[in-house]
């Protein structure tokens, strides 16, 4: 007979993030041409047609993408391909993953960190605008980060960008749906846990191929067709065996984003009615790879105890937002209230390709209990 501790430790966790990249069977023809053609880095054949068909996906040609070896190195490379003078500041909303403040500090800058708007969670042009004349000390860029894979207004950050003389870099690490080649640099994820994932990888869409180029020298020595290193630099290329699982992920993209867009609508239907906001065009407009939700402030412990005790795992992917790692606890700040309230409110919860429908109601279920039991005690 099982004790009901054993009954707990024997129920199968639903986990937040799953991800499920190409199976070996699929990536095999694909490892026979690096078998053929010998090469396995610096910009092969299978580095240079993944680029090709993300430019097919974004929108643009082959020389406005450029693969990296992950987006906090292909952020990195863009910022320093701008010229920007050491030691500027660069806005960064405060509601961000790590790798946006590193990427910046990597660059040379001095992360500024600013709040972001309760509706969606972003930075917008107009705050930047108001926000860049208080800048400290010289504003060098502004870092606009798409939260979880939402589309960042593209036209807005060109207009701020003519009537300010600011350059923009967006952070689009969880946006590849939405992606599309534009006058602003954007950097793409394409991290396992993305919606179109290689393990570890990246690539910047941008419509100036001078740009792109700029970019490839940043992350490959500083060379610039020779051996001779004209700018400061890294290596964060993309190898071939990388590509290899990004031109697999490809083929079968339509499959993957039908999947997530499913997850997505499914939780839309089993939240429905409750007091819990999922982003704005979440499963509609645009789909990511996670879902994330807010539920009322003061409720989130309750919601994620309940969940845990069900067995269904969450994740504060953000934690409590950039400003209060300790990293980065020397760099300037605005005051940040709706950063603080979407840390006490915000959570991720499972999502993932073939996540059972059965899971997703459940997760539903609990939520709703844990709000209502709230409720009634408030
Ligand atoms: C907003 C944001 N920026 C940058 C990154 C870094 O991406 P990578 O893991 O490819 O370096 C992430 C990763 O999840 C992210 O969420």
């Amino acid at each position: 007979v099982r004790s009901p501790v054993d009954a707990v430790a024997a129920r199968a966790v639903i986990a937040v993030c799953k991800p499920m990249l190409p199976s070996a069977d699929h990536l095999l023809p694909y490892l026979r041409s690096i078998d053929a053609s010998r090469q396995y880095a610096n910009r092969g054949p299978l580095v240079r047609g993944f680029e090709a068909r993300l430019a097919h996906h974004a929108g643009g040609s082959a020389d406005q993408i450029a693969v990296a070896a992950n987006a906090t190195a292909a952020l990195t490379a863009i910022l320093l391909s701008l010229d920007i003078p050491r030691g500027r500041s660069c806005m960064v909303p405060a509601w961000s993953f790590a790798a946006s403040a590193h990427a910046v500090v990597q660059a040379g800058l001095i992360p500024w960190f600013v709040d972001v708007s309760a509706s969606d969670g972003a930075l917008c042009p107009e705050s930047a605008e108001c926000l860049a004349s208080h800048a400290p000390g010289h504003l060098g860029a502004v870092l606009a980060v798409s939260p979880f894979g939402l589309p960042v207004p593209v036209n807005s950050w060109e207009s701020f960008r003519h009537r300010t003389g600011v350059p923009v870099v967006v952070d689009a690490a969880a946006a590849f749906d939405s992606v599309r080649v534009s006058s602003l640099p954007t950097a793409v994820s394409l991290h396992a846990t993305k919606a179109l994932g290689v393990g570890e990888g990246a690539f910047v869409a941008w419509d100036d191929p001078a740009g792109v180029q700029a970019v490839r020298e940043r992350i490959n020595f500083g060379f610039s067709g020779s051996r001779e290193a004209i700018v400061l630099a890294t290596n964060a290329k993309l190898s071939e065996y990388s590509a290899a699982v990004g031109l697999a992920a490809l083929d079968q993209w339509r499959a993957t984003r039908a999947a997530l867009r499913a997850v997505a609508r499914e939780y839309s239907a089993a939240l429905a009615g409750l007091d819990v906001e999922m982003q704005p065009g979440f499963g509609r407009q645009w789909i990511s790879a996670t879902t994330i939700v807010r539920v009322p402030l003061g409720s989130l412990a309750a919601v994620v105890d309940g969940l845990t005790e069900a067995g269904i795992e969450t994740r504060r992917w953000w934690g409590d937002g950039l400003a209060r790692q300790r990293a980065f606890a020397a760099f300037p700040r605005t005051a940040l209230p709706v950063t603080s309230d979407l840390a006490a409110t915000t959570v991720g919860l499972p999502c993932w390709p073939d996540l059972p429908s059965e899971a997703i109601r459940s997760t539903g279920r609990v939520i709703g209990a844990r709000l209502e039991r709230g409720a009634t005690v408030r």
